[in-house]
Order: structure tokens, then sequence, then C-alpha cells
């Protein structure tokens, strides 16, 4: 099965995430490679979520990407936007013609129960109910999604040195319109984070002007 999940967000904004069945030849027919990746399932991510760039636009410029020192991919005229996740089988991606994007894709673990401090302040316990989470160990979907949610963060503002903590402030979580909001602090932007959460991947991104 190739595309698992695709959105027309806007006019100008697209997002597609790609369940990887294919082999490597597959993607390698359609896509340049830009970058030497040695493992070969990181390589077939790598290879997935360029493929998507084109499936999503198919005038997208692959010959323009460039890597910025922070290792954000990009084109220099910002002929458009886009951003990158890969995790397990899946690739995803999200291209704008006219704003800033980040997503994320992650597969919910348990193991990041060990971490939710040193990235979910108090405040955000509170909002997402989390509260007695390192005693009951057993709700890690929703840490997975915050976590997810500052990546998309983090990719769209694509500059680094982002405390996730400090500078990634979630404010409310509406699950029926499954958007999160969320302030900035960095640029003090205000930007609503949307989301899915399927049987075994969460899916975060963002759209907004710095
Ligand atoms: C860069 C980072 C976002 C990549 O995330 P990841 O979960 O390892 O991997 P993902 O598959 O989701 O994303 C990888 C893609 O992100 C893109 N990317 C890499 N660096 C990036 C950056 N600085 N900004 C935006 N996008 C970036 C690339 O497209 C890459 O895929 P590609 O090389 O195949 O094109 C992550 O490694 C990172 O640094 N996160 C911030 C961690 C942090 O500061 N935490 C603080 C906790 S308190």
């Amino acid at each position: 099965m190739p595309i698992f999940f695709q959105h027309q967000i806007n006019e100008f904004t697209r997002l597609g995430v790609w369940k990887i069945e294919e082999t490597e030849d597959f993607f390698k027919r359609n896509v340049p490679a830009h970058r030497d990746v040695t493992h070969p399932h990181k390589r077939l991510q790598h290879l997935a979520g360029r493929f998507l760039l084109q499936f999503l636009f198919p005038d997208f410029p692959y010959d323009l990407i460039q890597i910025a020192d922070t290792r954000k991919p990009f084109l220099p005229d910002e002929r458009y936007h886009f951003s990158i996740s890969h995790c397990g089988d899946y690739a995803a991606a999200i291209v704008s013609s006219k704003s800033r994007v980040g997503v994320d894709v992650e597969e919910p673990k348990e193991k990041i129960l060990s971490i939710v401090n040193k990235f979910i302040s108090a405040q955000e316990k509170n909002i997402f109910g989390i509260d007695d989470i390192s005693t009951t160990g057993t709700n890690f979907r929703t840490p997975t999604l915050i976590w997810s949610a500052k990546e998309s963060v983090f990719k769209w503002y694509g500059e680094g040195a982002v405390d996730f903590k400090q500078h990634i402030q979630l404010a409310s979580c509406k699950k029926s319109e499954e958007a999160i909001t969320c302030f900035f602090a960095k640029t003090h932007a205000s930007l609503t984070i949307e989301y899915r959460i399927f049987d075994e991947l969460v899916l975060t991104w963002v759209v907004g002007d710095v």
C-alpha cells in the first residue's frame, strides 16, 4: 500500500504519509540521491521522504535542494517550503508554496515515559491530563503526541537551538478538532499544531509564519 494518508491542508499546502512496502530500486528510479545513508532501512526512509515531495507537487525541483548547517533541507528560492519525517516503515512530507511547515511521525513507545520531564512542563501535564504518568506508566500515546508536536515545531522553525520545555509552550488541546494551540517563545508566534492518531503512528504538522 503506497499512500497511507493524504491531506490537502489549504490551497497552497499538501501533506502525505507513505507506508514503505517498496524496494529501494522503486524509489531510486524516481528520486535522485541527495546524501549518502549507510544503513539500508534509513536509506529507504530517506528516499521515501524525498519521493513524497514530487508525489505531492509534481514540479518540486529535487535538484535545487540544499542542506543547511542545521541539517534542514531547503530550497534557496523558497519556491516551496517543505519538511520530512520518517519512522519505522513510514515516511511523511509536507510541502507548501506559501508558508513555513513542519511535520513529524512517531511510533508510540513506552520508553518515552523516561524522558517526559525533559520536554513536558507542569502546565502541559495539567492541560493533557497526564499528572500521574510516572506512577501509572501506561499512557504513552499522549507523551508521544506532545513530543511529536514539539518536533514538528522544531522542524518548522528550522534554525535549531530550541528548548522544548521553555520555547515550545503547548497551551490547549482541542480533541474534537485534532488541534493543539502553541506559543513559540523564540519568535512570539502563535501556532496551531494539527494531529492524527492512528493505530501504530502519531502524525503532527504545523503551518505558519515565523
Ligand atoms: C533534526 C531532528 C528534528 C530529526 O528528527 P528525527 O526524529 O531524528 O527524524 P525524522 O525522521 O523525524 O526527521 C528527519 C528529517 O528531518 C529533516 N531535518 C533534519 N534536520 C532538520 C532541522 N534542523 N530542521 C528541520 N528539519 C530537519 C530532514 O529532512 C530529515 O530527513 P532526511 O535527512 O531524510 O531528509 C531531531 O534529530 C532533533 O534534533 N530534534 C530536536 C531534539 C531536541 O533539541 N530536543 C530537545 C529536548 S528537550
